[in-house]
């Protein structure tokens, strides 16, 4: 066989790492052991740190999660910093599987989910190398997909590919929950194209197959503004409660608006219609 024919017939007809897109440059930044080792103390996701912002996210995703009923699915979990904080809502049998494609991401995530400081039920997570976009499950498996610090990173053409690739993997009327920026008039009042207004962000997520069906504010200056004097003190529960007014307060205002600094985005997957 010619090397032309071999590669051809032989050879996968893209290049399986095209270092020009920017979703392969996302993968390279998370195969650094050190960037692995030091990920949630750089953050402040430790257990002794307290952060508003985390707290939010928390708040913010429990309270979706106490609607699912089936198997979750984290994609690009990382060092497991949501999921050992979520492994408790919802039935005990529940399944939760987390994928990453960084091998230390994942073995942090495994050292961290050994502990349960809370000492209360949680359910088992299974762990699994695999890229995002191209993951190893069959279709509608998942009742929920939650994606943090990864969807919002990539460019909108890579968004709607992840999308879909989500969009396969949930039952119908599943949901999405994943952490987007927020729109801030720029310079010259343009929007950046990782940085969306709540009407960008459900038209995105409408051309994907899915309504955008609730937005939780994890940005808001007055509790950033008041949490201060907590978080240096380390005192986790004012900085929870701050946490919950962003969440059931503030975020509904914003709805109203229709603005938002960032936050958390729910979208369900749209029932597809019969073909007649
Ligand atoms: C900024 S970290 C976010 C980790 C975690 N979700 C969080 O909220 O802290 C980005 C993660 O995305 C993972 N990642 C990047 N590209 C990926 C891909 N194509 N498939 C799976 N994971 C990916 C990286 O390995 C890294 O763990």
């Amino acid at each position: 066989m010619s090397w032309k024919d071999w590669r051809k017939n032989i050879l996968p007809e893209k290049p399986i790492y095209n270092p020009l897109d920017p979703k392969e440059r996302l993968k390279i930044a998370y195969q650094d052991v050190q960037v692995a080792k030091s990920y949630d103390e750089e953050r402040d996701f430790r257990a002794t740190d307290v952060s508003l912002h985390y707290e939010t996210e928390i708040i913010g995703i429990r309270e979706v999660l106490r609607e699912v009923k089936g198997p979750i699915l984290e994609v690009a979990i990382g060092t497991g910093r949501l999921c050992r904080r979520l492994r408790d809502v919802g039935p005990s049998e529940m399944c939760y599987v987390g994928l990453d494609v960084s091998l230390p991401m994942l073995h942090e995530a495994r050292k961290s989910l050994r502990e349960n400081p809370s000492g209360s039920p949680v359910r088992p997570v299974y762990l699994l190398r695999a890229d995002a976009f191209q993951m190893p499950f069959p279709n509608g498996r998942f009742h929920a997909v939650i994606g943090f610090r990864f969807i919002k990173h990539l460019s909108p053409a890579n968004r709607h590919l992840m999308y879909k690739e989500v969009n396969r993997l949930l039952i119908d009327e599943g949901l999405l929950i994943f952490d987007f920026y927020g729109w801030r008039k720029r310079a010259k009042n343009q929007e950046e194209e990782h940085r969306l207004t709540p009407q960008a962000l459900r038209a995105e997520l409408e051309a994907s197959g899915f309504k955008l069906i609730r937005i939780y504010g994890t940005r808001h200056l007055l509790p950033a503004l008041l949490s201060s004097p907590f978080r240096a003190l380390k005192l986790k529960a004012p900085v929870r409660a701050l946490g919950l007014l962003e969440v059931k307060l503030l975020s509904p205002v914003d709805e109203l608006l229709g603005r938002s600094r960032g936050g958390i985005a729910v979208a369900k997957k749209v029932k597809a219609e019969k073909e007649l």
